[in-house]
């Protein structure tokens, strides 16, 4: 039986408050198809899509993941809910023609791609594959029909490493991105599923939507998924020390999921073709200063005592096309698709503790 920590139940209220009336109506009857369904994003999805159900009027969420990381908790405890049907499936190798009830999906989330570079150079060739080959199976399988939204998850890395004057990023900078180093097989395939969704939406007028997410965090994170803001918040969770493996430098902004999880909504919803910035343009904090801001969270909310240090990952490659700044230029999804988040990272980083402390470990740690 899944419970639903008070934290959680305000984030969903906070996303479903983001989108328009227009907006819900869409997904009156609708069967929504989401590969990835068992990693962060996809746990904020399906949570929010069961806590939400009725509201909105969905018919069927049928979730495919082949939980290479591990099977959560979590997504064994939604199996037991009749709103979803989730199946092991892979999306390099299985055939979608197979998945019971796909060909009624009303709309598609591709999310499958391991997203935290400390596993995607593990399974690097397993990455790219999930991008380009698990990504054109399901455009073959959906260019002969009716859906009404496609979304396919690329990410701000297609930027690479942009000059100061490109910071912040908007969509029509072109990336600045090696193609043979230890972080290519992510960026690159982003790259090439991008063009591929542009194709098909041109070829056979499809529904395309592509985001582009910016540092998302919050509740659905596994806890030792080894990105920063897991990491961060496990060292406070276990009173150590929080480890900064680089020298701290590094700037990012942090969008808190409740808030992002809008922006993907409204992509997938519009019903055209478009590709969008999802993140928050401020503040563009170092990596440094983030972890500051867990400490003093922690030592406000729980007593923690722990201080920042500085450490060296064992992972060779962990810093190796790191880009020193990422920060986006949400303008124009602010302005066509009415996207606009309010969570601050100070706020984010609390909520994310809370969620943390008032869950089962069945929801962060598998
Ligand atoms: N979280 C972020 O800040 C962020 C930033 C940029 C892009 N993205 C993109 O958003 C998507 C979701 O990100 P996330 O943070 O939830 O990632 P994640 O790594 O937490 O989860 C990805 C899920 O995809 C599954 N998967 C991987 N390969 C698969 C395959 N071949 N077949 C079926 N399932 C497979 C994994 O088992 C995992 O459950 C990814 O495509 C990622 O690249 C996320």
């Amino acid at each position: 039986m899944t419970m639903t920590s008070k934290t959680l139940q305000a984030d969903f209220d906070h996303t479903l408050s983001q989108l328009s009336e227009l907006e819900r109506s869409k997904f009156a009857d609708a069967t929504v198809l989401v590969t990835g369904c068992g990693g962060f994003l996809g746990y904020y999805f399906m949570r929010f899509f069961q806590a939400k159900a009725r509201e909105l009027g969905l018919k069927k969420v049928i979730g495919l993941d082949n939980f290479m990381l591990g099977l959560p908790g979590w997504v064994k405890d939604l199996s037991e809910d009749s709103l979803f049907d989730i199946q092991k499936f892979d999306i390099i190798k299985d055939d979608i023609r197979e998945v019971s009830g796909a060909e009624d999906a009303t709309f598609v989330i591709h999310m499958a791609s391991i997203a935290s570079p400390m596993f995607y150079r593990q399974y690097p060739i397993e990455t790219l594959d999930a991008n380009v080959w698990g990504l054109r199976s399901l455009l073959d399988f959906y260019s002969g029909r009716q859906i009404r939204g496609f979304l396919f998850f690329s990410s701000s890395e297609l930027y690479g490493n942009p000059d100061s004057a490109h910071v912040p990023t908007d969509e029509e900078y072109y990336g600045y991105v090696c193609t043979v180093g230890p972080r290519s097989c992510y960026d690159e395939s982003k790259r090439f599923g991008e063009t591929m969704c542009m194709l098909f939406a041109q070829k056979y007028a499809m529904p395309i939507g592509i985001a582009r997410p910016f540092n998302n965090y919050g509740p659905g994170m596994r806890i030792n998924d080894k990105r920063v803001v897991a990491d961060f918040a496990l060292a406070v969770k276990e009173g150590r020390d929080i480890e900064i493996l680089s020298n701290g430098s590094p700037t990012r902004t942090f969008c808190y999921i409740a808030d992002s999880v809008a922006g993907y909504l409204k992509i997938l919803l519009h019903g055209e073709f478009g590709y969008y910035n999802i993140g928050i343009e401020n503040p563009e904090i170092s990596v440094r200063q983030l972890a500051e801001i867990y400490a003093a969270a922690g030592r406000e909310m729980s007593g923690y005592k722990g201080k920042v240090v500085f450490a060296v990952s064992e992972d060779k490659a962990y810093l190796t096309n790191n880009p020193q700044r990422r920060c986006p230029c949400i303008a124009k999804a602010r302005r066509e698709l009415g996207y606009n988040p309010t969570i601050s990272v100070e706020q984010g980083v609390r909520r994310y503790l809370a969620f943390l402390s008032e869950s089962n470990e069945r929801e962060y740690l598998w």
